[in-house]
């Protein structure tokens, strides 16, 4: 049993179908916040262009890098193309050079609710950042995600369990 999670709650976990979709491509800094989301939640992890149905799972987690302010682009087209999800549970994660975090997951934001998703959390982090100028410099966030990164990102798996415990418990008993 992971450490922290207590025993009703793991129980859940092996209960509840989660989906992490990645796509990391700059430093492979977003990668690895997703495994350590999708190792808490007991998650498949896949990337956008793997997806072929969601309709098995409970909860979805979508991020990547930031690219120009705003999600990779397969992963703002995936939603695009999802059926309507109505008050099925996604959460947003994404590693960037900079944190704005009312610009950056707005646009893939605004795509999930359009598909009627419940958004029930959002995990924001420093990347490594090499892109255009900062190049010059040998980049920003050296060491970016580090292990305190990777570990919080695992307590906010674990947080989405217990936060979202009684709606699951209502669809295991169904
Ligand atoms: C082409 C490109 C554009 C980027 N645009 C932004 C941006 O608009 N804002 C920002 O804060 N970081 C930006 N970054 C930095 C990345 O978001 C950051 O390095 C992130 O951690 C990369 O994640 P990844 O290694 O998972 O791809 C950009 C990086 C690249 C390569």
């Amino acid at each position: 049993m992971p450490a922290g999670l207590p025993r009703k709650f793991y129980n859940l976990r092996v209960k509840m179908k989660a989906l992490v979709v990645c796509i990391s491509i700059h430093h492979g800094n977003t990668e690895k916040i997703a495994a350590s989301i999708a190792n808490a939640l007991g998650a498949e992890l896949l990337k956008p262009k793997e997806v072929d149905s969601i309709q098995e799972y409970d909860l979805i987690g979508f991020g990547s890098g930031i690219y120009y302010w705003r999600h990779h682009r397969t992963l703002l087209s995936l939603v695009d193309k999802l059926p309507d999800s109505k008050n099925k549970k996604a959460f947003i994660f994404s590693t960037s050079g900079i944190i704005v975090k009312w610009l950056l997951h707005r646009s893939l934001k605004k795509r999930l609710l359009k598909k009627g998703f419940d958004i029930v959390g959002e995990f924001f982090c420093k990347g490594f950042d090499t892109n255009g100028p900062f190049k010059l410099i040998g980049g920003i966030n050296k060491g970016k995600p580090d292990e305190g990164d990777i570990r919080r990102a695992g307590e906010f798996g674990r947080t989405l369990i217990k936060e979202n415990y009684s709606c699951f418990k209502e669809k295991n008993q169904a």
